[in-house]
């Protein structure tokens, strides 16, 4: 029926365009051709006819204005946010090629803003004071909560005068490690409009995890909470902050206050350790102050927030985002990729703790004058279709989340989504990892009713916003692609060379020129930043991905080339699983590579070294994960610790991870040449012991 996506034949009723950039060729010429390897799935011209942008044309035409004239385009978008002092002569200046000195990316300069009041007071005196800003929706089914944007205004604005009275001043670090209560998006608004730097930690990090981003950054207050449930699990959130404290004062590192919510659904605060002096109650201290407070105006490159992510090295880095190119970005990608009506009830299940809940739950949705829901438990407490039981209590239309959890639910059958109507959904959004097409199809049948459009955005801390996404409504999709490039994005494909390659292609994947949202630096390591995203290819940044393109200008994402791997949609850097596995008092050497995980996506594969004449036990096994999760937190514990007598070195004593992924794949045949390692017997040593 016409309302559904439907599959065509041919593209070829598609009108041809006047524009061409070597993507979308073939979309545009009608050329691309339905077939069993080239799966089309259109959009319905009932949807088309109504999105923001309803065809391939409109794209391109707004594309190539984008790339032709980014100045005009993204001077014309920053026009409809508030600037208390217009921006100076130069719209973008930008150096990205080390071979020409320093990496340099400056959006907006001399333009006078802050985000927080373009989120907050600017909607507000737009008439949109009444409209639910934020539908909390808690762990235990029937306790919920909303805010109006007033509401919200005012809660961040008592925060605000409170962390100013505590000396909190512009440029100063806050560490925030909340679970998914309001009072997160809050904590982080609220650092926005004094001028603070948020820094959030996701709440599943432990306590050494945080210590070390609190050294880094040096915080004068942490935000936190006293317990939280998830499922029916209490964490106690408080107890980890106590420890991470001491452990920061050791390396130097004392902070002053640590301000402390009451999730009483948890844990009352008698039950809750204090150290009085340093801890104090949110509730106690907060609401208290006026509910008016003066935004600190900033600079357009000011930062904005320290966001701590996974590279290749054990030392996690502090990705910088500043304020006003990250602000147009967040709020221009949101709202073409999900096709952004006032009318929306928007949901995306990830955490404040990672990028995607910075830009996607708080600034992108907010900026847009949107109604979020924000989820503080588990999908599948109480039972597999809780999801869905919110989209039905809140009318959800745009529904984002990870192919982890697809998958995951997909796992539980059918039976407890189709239970619920879900009829409010429009469109449906997936990140954080390529989206396998079984779970697309999945997603887009069962949970779609093959209705709603897929945005399957590819993007990364670093990039501050959406990349390579669908546009719903604007073209035909192919499940696992995430199509076609954003606005202002110049994605390249490149060989070992850093040769850029046309066409049908596969190779690394680059980004030609800087767009809004890039990140401006690793927090204290310019250096770092150049050498990992500038060097690799000279006059682009590279992104770790490899990608293909396929005859019809689509891309689809391979995964990451370099030593990160993907568990859940959460970056973690295999170094960073070594230094944890090796600090266990028995553990001698370790190397971790990721292998193919049905739900999680990639698993983590441990090849453990004992130290000498130490015996293989269970309970050792045990306690070496228990060791991971310690350091780390739960969400990086290995899947599979393989005993290793040995690992597979080069004579220069070079780990041959090639091999490892073979081993722990099992592709025991394509091992291939393995006659260049120092000891060439620790290969069937490794297999005999693959399954013990
Ligand atoms: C992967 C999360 C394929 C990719 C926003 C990237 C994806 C890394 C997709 C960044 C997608 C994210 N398709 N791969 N739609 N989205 N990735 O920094 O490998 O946590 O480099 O940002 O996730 O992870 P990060």
């Amino acid at each position: 029926s016409s309302h559904h996506l439907r599959h065509v034949d041919s593209l070829a009723t598609l009108p041809s365009g006047a524009g061409r950039i070597p993507h979308l060729n073939a979309v545009i010429l009608g050329e691309a051709l339905a077939s069993e390897e080239n799966d089309l799935v259109c959009p319905s011209d009932e949807f088309s006819k109504q999105a923001l942008v309803p065809s391939p044309q409109k794209y391109l035409e707004m594309y190539n204005r984008s790339i032709e004239d980014p100045d005009g385009f993204w001077s014309d978008i920053a026009s409809e946010f508030y600037w208390k002092k217009k921006w100076g002569e130069q719209v973008c200046s930008e150096n990205l090629d080390v071979r020409n000195g320093e990496v340099k990316i400056e959006w907006f300069k001399g333009g006078i803003t802050n985000i927080c009041y373009n989120c907050l007071d600017r909607n507000v005196e737009a008439g949109l004071g009444d409209k639910i800003a934020i539908y909390w929706e808690g762990n235990e089914p029937g306790y919920d909560g909303t805010l109006t944007y007033s509401e919200l205004l005012q809660k961040v604005c008592q925060l605000a005068n409170y962390l100013k009275d505590i000396g909190v001043k512009k440029g100063d670090a806050v560490v925030i490690y909340l679970p998914m209560l309001m009072e997160l998006p809050i904590a982080m608004l609220a650092c926005a409009r004094i001028g603070a730097v948020h820094s959030v930690v996701f709440a599943g990090f432990s306590a050494e995890s945080l210590s070390q981003r609190i050294v880094d950054c040096k915080p004068k207050v942490v935000i936190t909470c006293n317990a939280v449930k998830r499922g029916s699990k209490v964490i106690n959130l408080k107890d980890i902050v106590d420890a991470a404290l001491v452990e920061s004062s050791g390396n130097g590192v004392s902070v002053g206050v640590c301000l402390t919510y009451e999730n009483e659904s948890a844990m009352k605060r008698e039950s809750t350790k204090w150290k009085e002096g340093r801890d104090i109650w949110w509730q106690d201290v907060v609401p208290k102050y006026p509910t008016t407070c003066e935004v600190e105006w900033v600079d357009a490159e000011d930062p904005l927030f320290l966001l701590y992510t996974s590279g290749s090295t054990g030392k996690p880095k502090g990705v910088l985002h500043t304020t006003g190119g990250y602000m147009l970005y967040t709020a221009t990608t949101f709202k073409y990729a999900f096709d952004y009506k006032p009318t929306d009830i928007y949901w995306c299940t990830a955490d404040c703790g990672w990028i995607t809940g910075h830009s996607y739950v708080t600034y992108g949705p907010l900026l847009n004058g949107a109604s979020v829901v924000v989820f503080e438990g588990a999908p599948s407490y109480p039972d597999s279709g809780r999801c869905w039981d919110i989209v039905d209590k809140f009318k959800v239309t745009t529904f984002y989340t990870a192919p982890t959890l697809v998958r995951s639910l997909m796992r539980e059958g059918a039976e407890y989504v189709t239970k619920y109507s879900r009829k409010s959904l429009r469109v449906l959004g997936s990140v954080g990892e390529p989206i396998n097409p079984s779970a697309w199809r999945w997603f887009f049948n069962v949970v779609g009713d093959s209705r709603c459009p897929i945005s399957d955005t590819w993007w990364q801390t670093e990039t501050g916003g959406f990349m390579i996404t669908p546009l719903p409504g604007a073209w035909p999709q192919k499940p696992g692609s995430a199509t076609f490039p954003f606005f202002g994005v110049q994605p390249v494909i490149v060989d070992e060379k850093g040769v850029e390659i046309e066409g049908e292609c596969s190779g690394y994947l680059c980004i030609k020129s800087s767009w809004p949202g890039a990140f401006r630096t690793l927090y204290g390591d310019h250096e770092r930043y150049e050498t990992t995203y500038f060097k690799p290819f000279p006059g682009y940044y590279f992104t770790g991905d490899g990608c293909s393109r396929d005859k019809d200008g689509y891309h689809w994402l391979t995964g990451r080339v370099d030593d990160v791997i993907n568990v859940s949609g959460h970056r973690i850097g295999t170094a960073e699983v070594e230094s944890a596995l090796v600090s266990h008092p028995k553990c001698a050497e370790a190397a971790v590579v990721g292998v193919e995980h049905e739900v999680k996506g990639q698993g983590i594969y441990a090849f453990v070294t004992l130290v000498e004449g130490e015996p293989y036990s269970e309970e050792l096994r045990k306690s070496i994960i228990l060791t991971v999760r310690k350091q780390i937190g739960a969400f990086a514990a290995p899947d599979k610790i393989h005993w290793a007598p040995g690992l597979p070195k080069t004579r220069s004593g070079k780990i041959m991870r090639r091999i490892l992924r073979k081993i722990a794949s099992r592709q025991l045949d394509e091992l291939g040449d393995t006659s260049t390692l120092a000891d060439p017997s620790v290969v069937d040593q490794l297999i005999s012991l693959a399954d013990t």
